[in-house]
């Protein structure tokens, strides 16, 4: 039987992005038991940037659920992951969570080809922003295999299942997690699908989460999108290399440097006017 977690970012009971986990969940095609876990009522705290977990045989010293979250992912045989949008992005705790990258890395090995679904919620057509791209980043920066991600419509909870054709794009979702990956979708980079685009010159696009790279002709056609060599950031070497060898280095060169660097420090120390709450 597959165990099949699901991870939701929504505080509402019952809202849209449960349902359409547990609506994705039953469309796997096989026995399955979905463990649900809904992340803020789990206590997790902002990286304080400290880097302990870059040393060996540490982890994060928070004292918080990031590992018993952790812990879960591992045991899981895929992931269902849902996050309202909020302000244009995904819920504040999708970023709470995978800014504690560094220590979550640490554990790439295991987590690496995870199967996983991203299903996105938000209230009005056109104001997703970037959302979805945000959910697939932290995904891959985490090792999953992304099997599909899609954003669903739907303010009022509940309305995001209320029409034929979102129940059907959630079946596919659930029935592709322990299959292929779907196809590219119109507009989204061929490497990790994010559909935010950077252009530094008139012809060159850059995916700015994977690098991807395009260099963009005009056709009698219209444009014409010539892709490079795949984005490498999200790859399992690129991330092992950032995360375990790059990042060590860096605090490495931080001890080397620390008296120079704390000289340029020194200068802002002062009579700072901190206001703090009572
Ligand atoms: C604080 C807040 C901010 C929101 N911001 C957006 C937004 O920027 N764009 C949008 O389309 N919907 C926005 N919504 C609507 C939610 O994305 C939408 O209701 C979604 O279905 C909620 O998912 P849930 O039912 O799983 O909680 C916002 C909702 C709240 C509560």
């Amino acid at each position: 039987m597959k165990k099949i977690l699901g991870l939701v970012a929504s505080q509402r009971r019952m809202a849209n992005g449960e349902i359409l986990i547990k609506e994705a969940a039953a469309s796997i095609g096989e026995e399955y038991k979905l463990e649900l876990i809904r992340l803020p009522e789990l206590n997790l705290q902002p990286c304080r940037a400290c880097y302990t977990c870059l040393a060996p045989d540490q982890r994060c010293p928070l004292n918080d659920d990031l590992y018993f979250l952790l812990d879960k992912i591992k045991e899981a045989d895929g992931i269902i992951l849902s996050a309202p949008c909020y302000a244009l992005g995904p819920a504040a705790i999708i970023k709470l969570f995978g800014d504690r990258i560094i220590a979550l890395a640490q554990q790439i090995d295991v987590l690496w080809g995870k199967p996983c679904v991203i299903i996105g919620t938000t209230g009005i057509k056109g104001w997703e922003g970037y959302t979805l791209s945000a959910l697939i980043a932290n995904a891959r920066f985490l090792g999953f295999d992304v099997k599909d991600a899609h954003i669903f419509l739907g303010a009022l909870p509940g309305e995001a299942l209320s029409n034929e054709k979102s129940f059907e794009r959630i079946r596919a979702m659930g029935a592709s997690l322990f299959r292929d990956p779907r196809q590219l979708e119109t507009g989204e980079c061929p490497t990790c699908w994010s559909d935010i685009w950077k252009f530094p010159e008139p012809n060159r696009a850059v995916c700015p989460l994977c690098g991807q790279e395009a260099i963009i002709c005009s056709s009698e056609k219209g444009l014409i999108w010539n892709f490079g060599t795949a984005g490498k950031r999200f790859e399992k070497e690129a991330l092992t290399r950032h995360f375990q060898v790059w990042l060590r280095a860096q605090v490495e060169e931080f001890g080397h440097r620390r008296k120079e660097l704390s000289e340029i420090r020194n200068r802002y120390k002062g009579n700072d006017n901190w206001i703090k709450q009572t």
